[in-house]
């Protein structure tokens, strides 16, 4: 069995996770549970979301707060997290999870379709920054994690809108990196590879699929949601305190 990290400066930390009841989420919220963090979380997924709380707080580890919310409905969002934060205290980590990456053609995307897809594949990661930005200056500093993706260097069939959500996170997060850095306040980005949620499992992989993906993987193992969760952890924690702007790809050796 590998030994992983656990990281003092996580303890008690206010930690607010979207999308956080299901996948790559779920086991982010984990995480930091596991490291005694304070994790607050939304999602559409109630019943998972629930489900996850109580398997944590079953566990013996601070038992996660969870919202019901839509990150697509800006003003209920950053209401949501203004809430949870007078809960928790201010967010001093924010990580901007939640996505969606339904297929379409170019045929099929009209002009409400492109802006729903980019609503909850990039703009919510913005108004939340907004929401926590105030909270993290006046605690001394923050640490954020947007989430991109390896489709769009990988070139995945029908998932165009999709990726360009994704590759403008990249540039987002850039830009608000040197904005924020002033109030040490760091941004980075996680670029996930293919990574084996249930979803993904469900929807998507095939043996066939899967052979594939171990031929351009340069390590032959499927990634799983907690290989996500360790990166997150590291670019929260003060470990990584001087570390901003910067994108870390997590895929096997993919890209
Ligand atoms: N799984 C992969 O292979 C993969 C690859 C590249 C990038 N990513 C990125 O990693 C992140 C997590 O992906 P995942 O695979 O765990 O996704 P997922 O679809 O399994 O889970 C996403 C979670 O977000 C929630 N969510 C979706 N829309 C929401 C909304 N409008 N409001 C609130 N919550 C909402 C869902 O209910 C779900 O719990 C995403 O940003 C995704 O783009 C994943």
């Amino acid at each position: 069995m590998p030994l992983f990290a656990s990281y003092p400066s996580l303890k008690d930390r206010a930690v607010f996770v979207s999308g956080g009841g299901s996948g790559i989420g779920a086991s982010i919220v984990e995480h930091f549970a596991e490291q005694g963090a304070r994790v607050a979380f939304v999602d559409l997924d109630e019943a998972s979301s629930k489900a996850l709380a109580q398997k944590i707080a079953a566990a013996g580890r601070p038992a996660p707060q969870f919202a019901h919310c839509d990150v697509r409905d800006v003003a209920a969002y950053q209401t949501t997290i203004a809430n949870l934060a007078e809960r928790l205290g201010p967010f001093t980590v924010l990580v901007n999870n939640a996505a969606r990456d339904d297929r379409h053609t170019i045929d099929q995307v009209t002009a409400d379709y492109w802006d729903e897809r980019i609503a909850v594949n990039l703009r919510h990661h913005y108004f939340a920054i907004q929401s926590v930005a105030p909270g993290m200056k006046k605690a001394g500093g923050g640490s954020i994690v947007n989430f991109s993706s390896v489709s769009y260097h990988a070139m995945t069939p029908k998932l165009s809108v999709y990726q360009a959500a994704k590759a403008a996170v990249v540039g987002m997060t850039r830009g608000l990196a040197r904005d924020l850095g002033g109030d040490k306040i760091r941004l980075n980005i996680v670029t996930p590879g293919w990574i084996m949620t249930q979803r993904q499992i469900d929807l998507w992989l095939t043996p066939e699929g899967e052979a594939d993906l171990m031929k351009v993987q340069c390590l032959k193992e499927k990634v799983y949601p907690p290989d996500i969760a360790r990166m997150v952890l590291w670019l929260a924690s003060d470990d990584s305190r001087l570390v901003t702007g910067q994108n870390f790809v997590v895929d096997g050796g993919r890209m």
